[in-house]
Formats: C-alpha cells, sequence, structure tokens
C-alpha cells in the first residue's frame, strides 16, 4: 500500500478510532502495524475505558494503556486520548449514586449503557477532574500523544439536560444568579398567565411533567442552565489538560444536528471542534422533516445537504474566536513525530473525529453504504474544510451493544469494504486533497436560542428549526454555492449575503450588528418568524421585527400554518406562480421612523387564499445594503429569490441537477454526484456515486 506523501504541501489525513481494550493484547501491534499500512496517520483510543483505567477507586492500571500507547507509536501513529468521562464505572455510580441524571418523565437512567451521568453534579465533576487528571499526568507529555478530546459526543441520547437530582438542586441558584429577584424572574417568564409566579426559588422545577403545554420561557431558561452545565464540566477538564498536556490539541467530537447545549459556548476554550459523520443513519434518524422523500434515493450514501450543513456548521463554530488554525496547536508534536509534514494552519480547522465507513447499527434501517461512498464522504469532508478525517471503527466490536455496527475490518478481522476504499483513496494520493480555505461568500446564520424557541412554540408539525435551516442551506447548495454556517453573532465583515433562515430570536445587540453590516454592503436575507422574539421569549412590543423594524421597513401581518395538503399561492411581478406549503407571513409595510425614510417593497404577492394580495416577499435597501424577507416556505420560491439575489451580487449559480454538488477548497471543486445511477449534464456522464476534481485552471463543467 502506498504511503502518504511525505514531503509534499498539506493535505487531509486519515485516521481511525481503536479499542484496545476490547481485543486481545496480541493484537495491539498487527493492528498498529495495519493501520499504518493503510495509510492512516493518527489514532483516536480510551474514550471508554475508565473501568478498566480505574477498575478500583483510585487504583489506577496503566500497564494496558501504556502498551498500547506503545504500539501505535512505535508505527509512528499519533495518538489522540480522550478522558473516558463518558462511561462512569459501576463502582463510582454504586457508591455515587447522585451521579445519575433523570430523563424528562422524571425517572432514573440508570448505569448500564453509556453518559449516565448528571453536568450539575458537584460529586462527579470531583471525578471527572480527578481521573482527567491521573490521565494528563500519566499522558500530558508523552511524545505520541498529539492532542485530547475530552468526553464523548455531548449531550447524545438526549443526555444534555437531566430533569432531577443535581440538575434539579442547581437549577434555582443558577435562575437566581440570572434574575437577582423573583420579580425580575416571574416578569421575564410572564408567570402572570397562568399563575403561575414563585415566591420562594426553592419553588422552581425543572419544566417537565406539567399537565399542558410548557412555559417557553422556563423551558429556554432550563436548556440555557443546562448548557452552562456542559460547557463548565468540559473547562474544568480543559483547565487540567492545558496545565499538564502542554502543545496537544483538546479537542471534542460533536454531534449531528445535536441541539442539548448551545456548541458555540461549549466550542470556547478548544483549540478546534471535530464532529462525528454518520451519512445514512443520518438521513434515516435526524433528517430533518423534509427529506422524507429522499430517504429511498439517498439511502446508501445520505443526503449531502444534511452531511454538507453538518460540516459547515463544524467548521464555522469557532471562526473568529481562535488564533491558531487545527495544525498549528501542537506544531512541535506534529514536528517531532512522524505523522505528517506540518500544514498551513487557516482558520481553525476541523477534524471528522468519526466517519462512518460500513454500516452502523443504530437507525431504524441501517442499509450497506453504495460502493464509492466512503471515498465521497472522505472527499466531501475534505471540501467543506476537514483536516483529518478519522474512521469509526478498526474492528466491528465483537461484543456487547455494537456488534452489528461495521468497521474498518470485520469481526473476523478481515478487512470490510470500507477499508479497501480507504487503501484506493490513499493509493490514489491524498495530496489530491490540499489544506487551504473555504471561499465561501455567503454566510448562513445560527442560534441555539432561536432553535429552542423555534421548536418550542413551532406552531406547525410540519416545520421545526432544523427543516427551515435545511430549505435555504438546501437551495443554497443545489444553486453550487458555498456556504459558511456562522452564529448569529458572528463578525459578518467579507460576505456578500447574509441569510438568516429561523433567527426568531434578535435582541438589540444582534440587530445592532446586522444593521450595521447592511449599511456596510451586505445583503442580508431572512426568512419568517425573523425577529418575533425578546431573550426572555416574549414577543416584542411592537411586534415582529422588534428592533429590526427600522432596517426592515416592514411588520408582520399575519401568519398562517398549513397542513400537509393545504397550500398557498405566490406572485412575482411579472405573475409567476409559486406554492407556499406550511408556513406563510404577510407584511405591513411601513415608513420607518428615526431618520429612515424608506418603507419596504413588496416583491410578491399572495394569490388567492386568506392572505390574498398582501405582501409575501419583501426588499429594502439600507446604506450600502439590501435586506430581503421571504415571509413563506416554499423550497422553489427560496431557490428563485436566492438566485435572483446573488445574481445582483455577482455571486455565481449553477442549478445543479438532482443529487449533484459542487465544494470548493484551496483552489479546487469537487464535483460530486451521490446519485446511485449516472447523471448526464451538459455533454458529460458523472459516475453513479462518485467525484471529480477540477483545479482552478480547468474549467468545471457548467461553472459560470
Ligand atoms: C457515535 C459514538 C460512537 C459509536 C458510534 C456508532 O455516535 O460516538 O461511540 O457509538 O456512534 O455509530
Amino acid at each position: 500500500m502506498t504511503q502518504p506523501e511525505s514531503g509534499s504541501a498539506p493535505h487531509l489525513l486519515l485516521a481511525t478510532c481503536d479499542y484496545p481494550e476490547h481485543v486481545p493484547r496480541d493484537r495491539w501491534e498487527p493492528y498498529a502495524r495495519q493501520q499504518r499500512e493503510l495509510g492512516l496517520r493518527f489514532v483516536r483510543i480510551a474514550e471508554f475505558a475508565w473501568s478498566r483505567m480505574e477498575p478500583q477507586p483510585e487504583q489506577y492500571d496503566w500497564t494496558w494503556l501504556d502498551e498500547a500507547i506503545a504500539a501505535y507509536a512505535a508505527e509512528g501513529l499519533g495518538v489522540v486520548l480522550c478522558t473516558p468521562t463518558a462511561t462512569p464505572p459501576a463502582w463510582l455510580i454504586r457508591a455515587h449514586p447522585e451521579i445519575l441524571p433523570f430523563d424528562e418523565q422524571g425517572r432514573v437512567r440508570e448505569f448500564g449503557s453509556r453518559r449516565h451521568y448528571d453536568f450539575a453534579s458537584p460529586v462527579y465533576r470531583q471525578h471527572s477532574q480527578r481521573i482527567t487528571r491521573a490521565m494528563a499526568e500519566r499522558y500530558g507529555q508523552h511524545p505520541a500523544v498529539v492532542g485530547w478530546q475530552t468526553d464523548n459526543e455531548f449531550a447524545c441520547h438526549d443526555t444534555g439536560r437531566s430533569y432531577g437530582g443535581a440538575s434539579a438542586a442547581a437549577f434555582p441558584g443558577w435562575l437566581e444568579r440570572k434574575y437577582g429577584t423573583l420579580d425580575a424572574l416571574n416578569g421575564a417568564w410572564g408567570n402572570v398567565f397562568w399563575s403561575m409566579e414563585y415566591t420562594d426559588w426553592a419553588q422552581i422545577r425543572p419544566p417537565n411533567l406539567t399537565v399542558t403545554e410548557l412555559n417557553p420561557s422556563h423551558v429556554v431558561d432550563f436548556y440555557r442552565f443546562a448548557s452552562d452545565m456542559v460547557a463548565e464540566f468540559q473547562a474544568e477538564q480543559v483547565a487540567i489538560l492545558r496545565e499538564l498536556s502542554p502543545g496537544r490539541f483538546v479537542t471534542h467530537n460533536f454531534m449531528i444536528f445535536e441541539k442539548g447545549f448551545d456548541h458555540y459556548a461549549v466550542a470556547k476554550g478548544l483549540d478546534f471542534v471535530t464532529w462525528d459523520n454518520y451519512p445514512t443513519g443520518m438521513l434515516e434518524f435526524f433528517a430533518p422533516p423534509g427529506f422524507d422523500g429522499h430517504k429511498v434515493t439517498y439511502a446508501r450514501t445520505g443526503h449531502p445537504d444534511l452531511i454538507g450543513f453538518n460540516h459547515d456548521l463544524y467548521r464555522g463554530m469557532l471562526r473568529g474566536s481562535v488564533e491558531r488554525g487545527a495544525w498549528e496547536v501542537g506544531k512541535d508534536v506534529f514536528e517531532s513525530s512522524p505523522p505528517n509534514p506540518p500544514p498551513t494552519p487557516h482558520d481553525p480547522g476541523f477534524w471528522v473525529m468519526e466517519q462512518q465507513c460500513g454500516q452502523v447499527n443504530w437507525a431504524p434501517h441501517n442499509p450497506l453504504p453504495a460502493d464509492g461512498a466512503v471515498q465521497l464522504w472522505t472527499a466531501q469532508a475534505w471540501a467543506h474544510g476537514a483536516d483529518v478525517v478519522s474512521y469509526f471503527r478498526w474492528r466491528a466490536a465483537t461484543m456487547a451493544q455494537e456488534v452489528m455496527h461495521s468497521g474498518l475490518l470485520r469481526h473476523d478481522e478481515t478487512p470490510d469494504r470500507g477499508s479497501a476504499e480507504v487503501g484506493a483513496l490513499v493509493d490514489a494520493g491524498l495530496n489530491r486533497f490540499p489544506l487551504g480555505p473555504v471561499p465561501a461568500r455567503v454566510a448562513l446564520l445560527h442560534d441555539y436560542d432561536s432553535l429552542w424557541f423555534y421548536d418550542q412554540q413551532k406552531h406547525s408539525a410540519s416545520l421545526n428549526y432544523w427543516a427551515q435551516v435545511m430549505a435555504y442551506y438546501s437551495a443554497l447548495r443545489s444553486l453550487g454555492v458555498d456556504v459558511d454556517v456562522i452564529s448569529a453573532d458572528a463578525d459578518l465583515t467579507g460576505y456578500a449575503l447574509v441569510v438568516a433562515p429561523a433567527i426568531t430570536l434578535v435582541d438589540t445587540d444582534r440587530a445592532a450588528r446586522w444593521t450595521a453590516a447592511v449599511h456596510r454592503g451586505v445583503h442580508l436575507l431572512c426568512g419568517p418568524r425573523t425577529a418575533f422574539r425578546t431573550p426572555g421569549g416574549e414577543t416584542w412590543a411592537e411586534g415582529q421585527f422588534g428592533p429590526l423594524t427600522a432596517l426592515v421597513g416592514a411588520k408582520l401581518g399575519q401568519y398562517d400554518s398549513m397542513r400537509p395538503g393545504l397550500s398557498q399561492g405566490i406572485r412575482d411581478a411579472q405573475g409567476q406562480l409559486f406554492e407556499a406549503q406550511y408556513w406563510a407571513e404577510s407584511y405591513r409595510l411601513s415608513a420607518p421612523d428615526a431618520g429612515e425614510n424608506n418603507a419596504a417593497e413588496a416583491l410578491y404577492h399572495y394569490a388567492g387564499g386568506p392572505l390574498d394580495g398582501q405582501a409575501a416577499v419583501i426588499r429594502r435597501t439600507a446604506g450600502q445594503g439590501e435586506v430581503t424577507v421571504i415571509g413563506a416556505h416554499g423550497p422553489d420560491l427560496i431557490r428563485t429569490v436566492l438566485e435572483d439575489v446573488l445574481a445582483g451580487l455577482n455571486v455565481p449559480t449553477t442549478r445543479l441537477p438532482d443529487g449533484v454538488r459542487f465544494s470548493r477548497r484551496a483552489g479546487q471543486t469537487l464535483v460530486q454526484n451521490w446519485l446511485p445511477t449516472p447523471v448526464e449534464w451538459r455533454g458529460k456522464t458523472l459516475a453513479p456515486v462518485s467525484f471529480e476534481i477540477v483545479g482552478l485552471t480547468e474549467s468545471v463543467q457548467g461553472e459560470q
């Protein structure tokens, strides 16, 4: 097997997740050798191995881990070590049952799988720090250890929030620190509404088990509290790792479409983020409404936009908030150990820490990936900014919960289909995947508070926050446009178009930042329900668009939530008809106050139905920029308006056929066909489930 090129320009590197504690001792050296021979450079280990590191309270056994790390080091593999806190051992739980979390039904979540802890538990916090310190003291300066992963997939299996025990005990104190007085809390939550006013902090419980709807303000404050607990929990580990393991990176492996905590807050303090990419399971299990029609066609590849969105989300997670790129962190380690020529740092880089390489075990249906899918996933990850792709897992598990899950090796240790694809990718040369920036001129804004409020009062069973966001993201991708997914509070400088599909919470600071960006020349395009809420969860007294009213030059008219089968017509100025599904809101054009004298203009109107004749899509010029608002949910409408706006901004677009996607990085364009059938397009045949890399000097078919 060809080795990754050494001495060449920085390029994508590959890795795997391995579990030496799952296999006999005599496998460690041969596995490490095979991993190196396959062309892998890193191995991630130990995230679930607490019971082997500390079989009895404070009796550590490091012998096995010393030997496992030595086996990888002997083959020149860089080791990413994990703190094992996703799996507190039985002795710890039975000694301190107060560590266990409670589900939303108020039941204890028992020992016997993983993630059975409450982030707010003071006892667990101590043990988390103790095991982190013990590991870091032992391995913090080990030459083969290139970095650390904290825990594993925070909030996976709905474990971001605990509805009893330690969290229930800590929640009132958190609220008291936030609000100071009960009057302030009662006011912010609107507790007069159903006589929900509190007269003592101790009366406040987590928001669950109520007779009917929960108060969204109560819910979102609980989510914010729980998110703070995750951030604190991790920060305690990070502080120890920084102290004892200088020069190594610290990261966390985040999840697909996870909403259990504010990722921007939890990612702060990490060197770069990583995430876990399971494309077929993602489509089966995590796809938002709107993707049902794709579940068969893309069953063996996953849907490119669901995957692409998560790549872009995690690429943007630390944008602007870290100074160093993924590769500059731990540069000394990288340079002194064989894994690679150190690539040029860029802002800020991410890894795919777990990449599906065969079928998964946890979705309702778990099809084999199509031939070529593992290569396509890897290439797509690169094109969206990944510096390293790490396959989960080396050998399929032969015991316990995940025996139905694939690995690069089968249960019998022979190479599985994923291994063959990885080998072929390496043979063809990883220097085809150079590191470098993703040149997005379009940003899509994302915000966890908005997600939480949106989904707490969806007002439509057919649309949630992710569905609304994905409608815009998919429309952009279907036009061949690269997208940065960034925080709604990020710096917007340099973008031609900023899309805010579902930012329902806009406070005065956010409104001021957006307004300034538009005045400087950004085109801001908003979806329905933008700026509907205050940070507390009430509506703005002046109604939607609250503090954005002057910028938008309009106010909300009416909103209509339509069941499947109902629709609402919309016409543009030329009379072309579009259809809105699920959601339609109309606007009253108003001349804003405060020195602005032009109201928004209506570009599209509702046609027929209860909103007949009212404004559906509006636009207003402000300073050097413009604001467009699309009030209705309709994929064709969204794509047409985006296409028109992008043309005005000189951002090239190409209407791509179904299944075809472009992604650009480092001066290359990755042309992808995700369909199980060939696509004939502009005189060219794109093979099923395949990609091509087209350089700057060559022309991409159809690129304008
Ligand atoms: C991930 C998790 C892994 C493994 C994998 C199976 O979410 O981090 O430990 O369970 O799923 O697909």
